[in-house]
């Protein structure tokens, strides 16, 4: 039986009405808005990582410039979805510290190396793709900051993903070397990919009260298997191979039957024991640590205004 309040709570969650930051919400829906937002805020940040590692090696000044913007927008994405989460209580510092201390966590894929310049392509073709699939149904999510955080993203996503392909059509296109290079990123980041999506709805512990509550919209296989379908034409377009053997067309269901991931690789990951994992909290900590002067700064600016003022 819910009480009256938590009864008002998921009427309106049914009738698509957004919760707001000062409207009465179960400790859980906050609890679990604050572990997905703030996890994704930390992905932006992280994922910024694999692809700085290339802007003073992009092949051209033009490229330089897209990617140098493209980074630049993950920042913004970090900023927004920080200050969404920061409207349910919680303090962007305080959810630093909690990713530099390893009780919370950013998105699996980040922890896998950006080798040659065609994984570039190979990231916002295939990592921002499965991003925005992701993204797009949660511009419907329930809580009203996040929904519209996700609104602003999704426009400036969706134009990461477009580059990551041109990028790839360049080097599919080129020479019989760079061509060797797509595939070979396409190999690496094809199935560390279909992971972003999560576990399989078996061991998804958190789908089914975040689908009650449109914290989420679809289950993690749902959208891992949109992905597969809408990504198989352009791999064909790209003349490239996905590396997977068991890969067939399902007239029946309409969609493509595909391998499942390794998630036992996936769970490792998860635990801290991928390729790049300790170098990805390494240079966060460093930024937090070298930044140290700035907040203290501007923390004693604001100090002295306010004494100024009451003076
Ligand atoms: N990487 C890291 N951890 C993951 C991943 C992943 N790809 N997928 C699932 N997990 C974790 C969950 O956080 C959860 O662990 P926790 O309880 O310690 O937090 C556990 O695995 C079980 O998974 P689920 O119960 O399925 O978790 P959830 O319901 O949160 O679903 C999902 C996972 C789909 C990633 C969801 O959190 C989500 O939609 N998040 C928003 C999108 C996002 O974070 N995107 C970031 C990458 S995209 C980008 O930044 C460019």
């Amino acid at each position: 039986e819910m009480e009256p309040e938590e009864r008002h709570f998921q009427e309106k969650v049914d009738a698509d009405i957004r919760i707001e930051p000062r409207d009465w919400m179960p400790e859980g829906y906050k609890k679990t808005l604050i572990r997905q937002i703030g996890q994704h805020a930390h992905s932006e940040i992280v994922g910024q990582l694999p692809e700085g590692n290339w802007i003073t090696r992009a092949p051209t000044l033009e490229r330089k410039m897209i990617l140098l913007a493209k980074v630049q927008d993950e920042a913004g994405h970090g900023l927004y979805l920080y200050c969404a989460a920061e409207t349910l209580g919680i303090s962007r510092d305080e959810m630093t510290e909690m990713l530099l201390s390893g009780k919370m966590k950013y998105s699996s894929i980040f922890n896998y190396p950006t080798l040659t310049w065609a994984d570039i392509g190979a990231v916002g073709w295939l990592v921002d793709g499965a991003a925005i699939m992701n993204q797009v149904p949660l511009q419907r999510t329930s809580y009203g900051p996040y929904s519209r955080a996700m609104i602003r993203i999704c426009k400036e996503e969706s134009f990461h993903q477009r580059q990551g392909y041109d990028i790839m059509m360049k080097m599919a296109k080129g020479s019989e070397a760079q061509k060797r290079m797509a595939q070979d990123a396409l190999n690496r980041f094809w199935y560390p990919s279909l992971m972003m999506f999560g576990p399989s709805d078996a061991n998804s512990v958190h789908s089914e009260q975040s689908m009650a509550w449109k914290i989420k919209i679809n289950t993690n296989d749902e959208l891992r298997q949109k992905f597969v379908d809408q990504t198989v034409p352009q791999a064909e377009y790209l003349g490239l191979t996905i590396p997977d053997e068991t890969l067939k067309w399902n007239e029946e269901k309409g969609g493509y039957d595909f391998a499942e991931p390794d998630w036992d690789e996936f769970f490792d990951v998860l635990k801290g024991a991928g390729p790049v994992n300790n170098d990805r909290l390494e240079a966060r900590r460093k930024a937090w640590d070298d930044g140290a002067w700035v907040r203290e700064g501007l923390l004693a600016h604001a100090e002295k205004k306010r004494a100024s003022k009451v003076a």
